[in-house]
């Protein structure tokens, strides 16, 4: 089972001049194919997102705008990561469990999906979660 070791964050190339900045995801930066990508945007600053891990998609997590923070979750501990940049990128493995929060206003949080969007692969209860990731 993956653990916190194997996520990790992903400097994203950029083009800066004084018309302003550029970043680039090309194919090597991204240790998947992006299959889709959907973003979170208009989320109340008290609300949470996630709250779910992935039997088989692979994300990377991207402030494009604003900031908002990441928990992570092995089924044995977690850390908190704050993603402020849209250069920055969090890789996030199947079966790590993951929740954001703390979103400032106007934040956008895009995500990189590795698989199209499955219902089924969702796993949506931490102990279901836990369960799992003790096996
Ligand atoms: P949800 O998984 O709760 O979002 P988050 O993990 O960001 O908190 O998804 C919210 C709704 O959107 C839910 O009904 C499923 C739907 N959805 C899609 O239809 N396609 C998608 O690609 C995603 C990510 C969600």
């Amino acid at each position: 089972m993956p653990t916190l070791k194997d996520t990790s964050l992903i400097e994203i190339p950029k083009v800066h001049d004084e018309r302003g900045s550029l970043a680039v995801i090309e194919k090597d930066v991204i240790p998947f194919n992006i299959k889709r990508v959907y973003y979170l945007y208009d989320v109340p600053s008290d609300s949470y997102r996630g709250g779910h891990a992935h039997l088989e998609q692979q994300s990377v997590i991207i402030a494009l705008s604003g900031s908002f923070e990441v928990i992570v979750d092995d089924g044995e501990s977690q850390k908190r990561v704050m993603l402020n940049k849209p250069t920055q990128g969090l890789f996030v493995p199947t079966n790590i469990w993951r929740e954001i929060d703390n979103f400032s206003s106007g934040a956008v949080c895009l995500v990189l999906a590795s698989t199209e969007y499955n219902e089924n692969e969702y796993i949506r209860a931490y102990e279901d979660f836990k369960n799992q990731s003790s096996r």
